[in-house]
């Protein structure tokens, strides 16, 4: 049957080609969408801000997809830069100790920087635009974060889970932050992920201190978000 529908496929033109990386793609769920449409909120709110979007934590690559295709939407010719050690955790500290239990090596991705364009195509994704706009940066964030060659940050996604990490990517990118982009923190206090990541919204209030004030959050997701004065 497989072949049949090969055959008529490549009579009427199609190219048919060979997958030549084979893993499963993650399936898209209700949250993922409700991301999404956040994510989209969030682009129009940039409107005119320029720069690069950032994601710090990108595990299966769900929500970089997303930005990829809100990227490919806009036409505007921004970078998305995608930072994770794609080994999984860092040692956890004692901020992050919950029911959780989070070990060392915990959620393991099986995209890399070799994989991703197979991975974004099979998902829909055009080539050439993955190849020139979507770059993977491969290691712990104290590593790497200051390798970042980026333009000005028009948005950072922050999906890293544990306090050090949070800390890093704040540290280190929240300068890089254009006035008027936006930051995103994906475990923050009331979100469904706060009682097992305790330690992101502990690095979260310790870096922002008073200004922590300023953080919104997204009515729709539950989402909590800075605009950078
Ligand atoms: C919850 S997952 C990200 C999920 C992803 N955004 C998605 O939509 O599928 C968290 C990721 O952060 C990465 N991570 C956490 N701390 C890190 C660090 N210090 N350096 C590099 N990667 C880190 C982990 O490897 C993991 O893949």
């Amino acid at each position: 049957m497989k072949n049949f529908i090969k055959k008529i496929f490549k009579k009427a033109g199609f190219v048919v080609r060979r997958r030549t990386v084979d893993f499963n793609l993650p399936k898209m769920n209700y949250e993922d969408i409700s991301q999404l449409l956040f994510f989209k909120r969030c682009f129009d709110y940039l409107g005119k801000v320029d720069g690069d979007v950032v994601e710090c934590g990108v595990g299966q690559g769900k929500s970089l997809l997303s930005l990829a295709f809100l990227i490919k939407d806009e036409m505007s010719g921004r970078k998305i830069w995608g930072f994770d050690s794609f080994e999984g955790f860092p040692e956890p500290s004692r901020e992050d100790q919950s029911l959780r239990n989070v070990k060392k090596g915990d959620i393991y991705s099986n995209i890399n920087s070799s994989n991703i364009v197979t991975f974004f195509e099979i998902a829909g994704m055009d080539r050439l635009l993955v190849k020139h706009q979507v770059n993977l940066i491969k290691g712990f964030f104290k590593n790497t974060l200051t390798t970042y060659r980026g333009s000005q940050i028009a948005l950072l996604h922050i999906d890293a889970d544990l306090y050090d990490s949070y800390l890093d990517v704040l540290r280190e990118l929240y300068p890089k932050v254009a006035k008027g982009g936006i930051i995103i923190f994906d475990e923050y206090i009331t979100t469904a992920d706060y009682s097992k990541f305790p330690g992101a919204s502990k690095a979260v209030d310790e870096f922002f201190g008073q200004l922590k004030s300023n953080i919104r959050r997204d009515k729709i997701t539950g989402k909590y978000y800075l605009v950078k004065t």
